[in-house]
């Protein structure tokens, strides 16, 4: 038989023990939640583009509710082609499906295109293997989102590698969410060499929506 005096004494240990275990995986959580983060390439600006700030109208429900949707089904269902005039809030949804995967610990891969060239653009004459990084870089993650597709003009560098990314992600049956404000004929044309093969995979890939309305960047500094 145990004493009294012992057995409050094993209790209080086990929860004191207990409250530090919680106290160092809150820790761990939050460390690997700021790391998802990092890696993501998401900025501190679209850190703050979430579903809370983003304001329904008659313009931007169907996104809304498809990009609700996205995250429902993830990993599995369709990737999400958002297409619309300027600043009708296609980075903004993208964003804030970005910041809703990663709280759920999935890693997640969010570039401009404008970057993803860049980085395409120094990969020019190098080696094979250093191509390969490059593909590796965007496709290894359980999301890749392109913001801003066709903004760039592609040389035929460009545009293969580019193609070599979309169309990796193609094989793996792996999601991918693409914004743009441009239409899937313009997008052909301005994506070069390869454009009307990366514009094929993406139409099998992604569901396409459209966001309309006024540019809420001059909405907001009008109020
Ligand atoms: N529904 C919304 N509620 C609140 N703020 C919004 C909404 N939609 C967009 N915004 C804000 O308006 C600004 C422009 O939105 P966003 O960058 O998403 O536009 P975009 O469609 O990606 O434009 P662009 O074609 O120029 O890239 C951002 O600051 C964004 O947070
Ligand atoms: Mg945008």
């Amino acid at each position: 038989m145990i004493d009294d005096d012992i057995l409050t004494f094993l209790r209080k240990s086990i929860a004191k023990n207990e409250a530090e275990a919680q106290k160092i995986l809150a820790e761990e959580r939050q460390k690997r939640l700021d790391k998802l983060l990092s890696d993501s390439g998401l900025g501190k600006k679209f850190r703050k583009r979430t579903f809370s700030t983003f304001k329904v109208t008659k313009d931007n429900h169907v996104a809304l509710t498809a990009a609700q949707n996205f995250i429902n089904e993830f990993p599995n269902g369709k990737g999400l082609l958002l297409t619309g005039p300027v600043g009708t809030g296609k980075t903004h949804i993208a964003a804030a499906i970005a910041n809703e995967l990663i709280k759920q610990f999935y890693t997640v891969i969010f570039r401009n295109v404008v970057d993803i060239i860049s980085l395409i653009v120094s990969t020019y004459h190098q080696s094979e293997k250093t191509i390969l990084e490059i593909i590796n870089t965007f496709t290894k993650a359980d999301l890749l989102i392109i913001d801003d597709l066709g903004k760039e003009k592609m040389t035929e560098h460009t545009s293969t590698v580019l193609y070599q990314i979309i169309n990796k992600i193609y094989e793996d049956e792996k999601p991918i969410i693409i914004t743009t404000n441009f239409t899937s004929e313009k997008l052909e044309q301005n994506l070069g060499e390869r454009g009307n093969a990366i514009v094929s995979r993406i139409t099998e890939m992604c569901r396409p929506i459209v966001l309309s309305g006024r540019d809420w960047r001059l909405k907001n500094a009008s109020s």
